[in-house]
């Protein structure tokens, strides 16, 4: 896929600058990098020749999103790959989390992820092609403890992609679920906000969300080696991409696990899973 319009959520910082710092840097290939606030893509001003547009996008705000999609399309005449990147992350128990931040990581990992991908649809749909590299997370195939509904959101988005992908199957459009382990970027940090467990019961789970305040930065993953890959699969792979992709040691060593376990576990409980089944007559 060369000479394609990438649009990137998110581009402020972490994974979506490492994406748009290498897409910026390869010719015949019009970027579009999103932000909150689009002073904070100066960074990109060096690689600037023509073909990158900066475009200010809250994923929370429809009308933004409408106008993104708009704007991309009387500019470029396409969008090829949507990287639904931006998000964030909340550390607290279950019992304990703060509802309100809860349900605005729900709006922007899932909605706003949703919502952009809906916008999208239509382009890619007329081209009969398209990539849409959804940001889940280790965590959207892997639970931790204090991480409950940051799990639920990168849960959401592994299951809404799935069916996605069979939907958009027979269009020639493929999904690519990134799931990333520890990176350094800022998501553990300034992302990520903390509920310090108050009850005396949850007392032991105050050390882990502390350390993982302090890991921020020292992460094993590195955010530019991930943005060659996913730029190296959709640009070279599209014919075989694949739906899921673990980046770093720990979420492949993760991801193996779960799902080894998970086979025999069903395997284990098959005679009574099939037991609930009316008899075959
Ligand atoms: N780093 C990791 O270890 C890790 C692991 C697995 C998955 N992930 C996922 O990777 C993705 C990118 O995060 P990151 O690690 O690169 O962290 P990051 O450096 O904190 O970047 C997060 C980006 O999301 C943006 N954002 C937050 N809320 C937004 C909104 N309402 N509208 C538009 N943009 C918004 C931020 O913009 P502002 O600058 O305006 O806040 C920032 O650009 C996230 O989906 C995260 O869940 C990260």
């Amino acid at each position: 896929m060369a000479n394609k319009t990438w649009l990137i959520t998110g581009t402020s910082t972490g994974f979506g600058r490492s994406l748009a710092t290498l897409l910026a840097q390869k010719p015949n290939l019009n970027l579009v990098a999103t932000a909150r606030h689009t002073d904070q893509l100066d960074y990109l001003d060096q690689y600037d020749h023509g073909q990158i547009q900066k475009l200010t996008l809250d994923v929370t705000n429809q009308d933004e999103i409408n106008q993104v999609v708009k704007q991309v399309n009387d500019r470029f005449g396409s969008i090829d790959v949507l990287v639904n990147n931006a998000g964030l992350g909340y550390f607290g128990t279950f019992e304990e989390s703060d509802r309100d931040a809860v349900e605005y990581m729900f709006n922007v990992n899932v909605w706003g992820l949703a919502d952009m991908t809906r916008a999208v649809l239509p382009t890619m749909r007329q081209q009969r092609s398209g990539v849409i590299v959804n940001f889940s997370s280790i965590a959207g195939l892997f639970s931790f403890p204090t991480l409950s509904f940051y799990n639920g959101t990168k849960y959401a988005v592994e299951g809404m992609s799935e069916s996605l992908a069979q939907e958009v199957k027979d269009l020639n459009i493929k999904v690519l679920l990134i799931e990333p382990s520890g990176f350094r970027t800022d998501w553990a940090g300034r992302s990520s906000q903390k509920a310090l467990p108050t009850t005396t019961d949850y007392q032991q789970f105050a050390e882990s969300i502390e350390q993982n305040n302090a890991n921020a930065h020292h992460e094993a993953g590195d955010p530019d080696a991930a943005a060659e890959i996913i730029y190296d699969q959709v640009t070279n792979n599209y014919a075989q991409l694949p739906l899921r992709l673990p980046l770093g040691k720990f979420a492949s060593d993760m991801a193996i696990d779960k799902y080894t376990k998970s086979l025999a576990g069903f395997k284990q409980v098959r005679d009574i899973s099939v037991s609930a089944d009316q008899p075959e007559k």
